[in-house]
């Protein structure tokens, strides 16, 4: 008898499901190490690829019926994804959990919790970005200076000199301050304040895998706690709006900005999109920044030379002191040791969409719903592109000029990150200020990469503090882990 052969839903080349567990095999592989695992697929399956043959995963869509995963990378797959608008749709965060948004009064709060401009779509993100762009203007931006200067100043302060200090931590509480004050415009100082410590324990919790997996509304659950969490801060959170509503809109924070913000028609934000776009622009924020700074100072404490050489620029124009926005455009090599750094060891690994309409991507064919994951790492990783591309060489940037689409660490298209302008202020006053001061000696310890929303060292990064003292060799070394998979090492 002939046999009829069945094309599977989603007809993209990968890996069958494995054996015992089928599919959620595949998807485990991938959240326990989403670079390494994908780069063995794209050698295996070319450069788009789906997470298991024939479809029905979902990692990342809260629509039902997910056909499956595809990822995908390259300057020209990077183009179609972050291009069309209208095509691929981006979603919450929140992930599945969004849909739960509307069983009870108790799961309500998720229905705004870190959606933002990530759960708007079409001509509705367009609106809701123009209403947010005043915040993100050149000159609000820059009047955030004088905030990251003195908390920057506060945190350095605070070092001991030959202590070891855990940097990746160092790095988050401040950038957590540094949001929480340009976002809320409250200091949460040392000991922590209500606010932003509540949108970070509740982001922190989202990521845990026991909440995908049991997501139970039962007391000893961490669904349970983390719908507490959301629970106080949304009361938080209503509670500063109508303070600041109540103020009458004098201050420049980025919660009061878009309080006032309205657009031609008289469109203005309610209260559940602000709590959403305050909790995404939060979250978007600070751990990408941090990870940012983290990975660049470990970078520069492997070589010597670079951290030689931007020691020089940067006592050469700031003299020891911080910098004043308009010095930074004389800091080149920062500039290009920061791009560097975040093309070898991009914070935000991933771009997530699901396309909303049947397509066409590198020649297959996607059904409506399919998640589809462009990857900015490997993107950033061809030879093609970027010579020995392991290689941190932050003077390759005086002779190539990427375009966006074989270079978006803030990616590409409409939904580029609003926040480039802040982050890039942001990093460059932190490295400023720290390098000038203070000499980071890394010791040996072995460093793993962690996270798909964004890529941080699993077990924190150990540096021991000197005073700046030009002994950049001291340290060079050393390094386990695969953090060596990313970047070529000395030693
Ligand atoms: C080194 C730091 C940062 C990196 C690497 C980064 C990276 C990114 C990336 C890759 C996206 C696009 C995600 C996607 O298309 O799926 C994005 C979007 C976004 N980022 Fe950033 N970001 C950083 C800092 C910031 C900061 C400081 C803010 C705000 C203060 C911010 C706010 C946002 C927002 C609101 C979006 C959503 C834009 C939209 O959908 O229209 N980011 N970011």
């Amino acid at each position: 008898m002939k046999t009829i052969a069945h094309k599977p839903a989603l007809d993209v080349p990968g890996p069958s499901p494995v054996k015992v567990f089928g599919r959620a095999t595949n998807a485990f592989r991938f959240a326990k190490d989403s670079i390494g695992y994908t780069r063995q697929l794209f050698q295996n399956y070319g450069p788009i690829v789906s997470l298991s043959y024939g479809g029905g995963t979902n990692i990342y869509s809260p629509l039902l019926n997910c056909p499956g995963t595809v990822f995908a990378y390259g300057p020209e797959l990077v183009r179609q994804v972050a291009t069309q608008h209208e095509i691929y749709y981006k979603h919450p965060l929140s992930g599945k959990l969004y849909r739960k948004g509307t069983d009870s009064e108790r799961t309500e709060p998720l229905k705004h919790f870190v959606v933002g401009l990530f759960g708007v779509n079409s001509d509705q993100h367009r609106q809701h970005r123009q209403l947010l762009m005043p915040a993100f203007h050149k000159q609000q931006v820059e009047s955030y200076c004088n905030d990251i200067v003195a908390i920057t100043q506060s945190v350095l302060d605070h070092w001991q000199i030959g202590e070891p200090s855990n940097i990746a931590e160092v790095m988050r509480l401040l950038t957590l301050r540094v949001a929480t004050k340009t976002l809320f415009g409250e200091d949460i100082g040392e000991g922590g304040g209500c606010t932003g410590r509540l949108l970070q324990d509740a982001l922190a919790l989202l990521s845990s895998p026991l909440i995908a997996l049991l997501p139970l509304d039962l007391p000893g659950l961490p669904y349970h706690r983390f719908l507490n969490l959301i629970t106080r801060l949304d009361e938080e959170m209503r509670g500063m709006i109508a303070h600041k509503r109540a103020a009458g809109g004098g201050d420049k924070d980025v919660l009061s900005m878009l309080i006032q913000a309205c657009d031609e028609t008289g469109a203005v934000l309610n209260e559940d999109e602000l709590l959403g776009h305050a909790g995404v622009i939060f979250a978007a924020g600070h751990e990408t920044s941090s990870n940012a700074l983290t990975w660049t100072l470990f970078l520069l404490s492997q070589h010597p030379q670079v951290a030689a050489d931007l020691l020089d620029e940067l006592q050469g124009v700031l003299q020891g002191e911080a910098p004043k926005v308009e010095q930074l455009p004389r800091l080149p090599l920062l500039e290009k040791v920061i791009k560097e750094s975040m093309r070898v060891l991009p914070p935000v690994p991933w771009n997530g969409r699901v396309t909303a309409q049947p397509t066409q991507l590198g020649g297959y064919a996607l059904p409506q719903g399919t998640e589809v994951l462009v990857s900015i790492y490997q993107t950033h990783h061809m030879p093609e592109l970027y010579p020995r591309p392991e290689l941190f060489n932050p003077r390759r940037w005086e002779t190539i000029e990427p375009t966006i689409f074989e270079y978006n660490p803030f990616s590409a298209g409409p939904r580029m990150c609003i926040g480039v302008g802040f982050a890039m202020m942001e990093m460059k006053i932190v490295l400023a200020m720290l390098l000038q001061r203070y000499r980071l000696q890394f010791i040996p310890q072995k460093i793993d990469r962690y996270g798909v929303i964004v890529m941080a060292p699993k077990d924190g990064m150990s540096m021991l503090v000197h005073k700046q003292d030009r002994q950049f060799a001291q340290g060079v070394g050393g390094v386990r882990g695969n953090v060596r998979e990313m970047v070529d090492l000395a030693g």
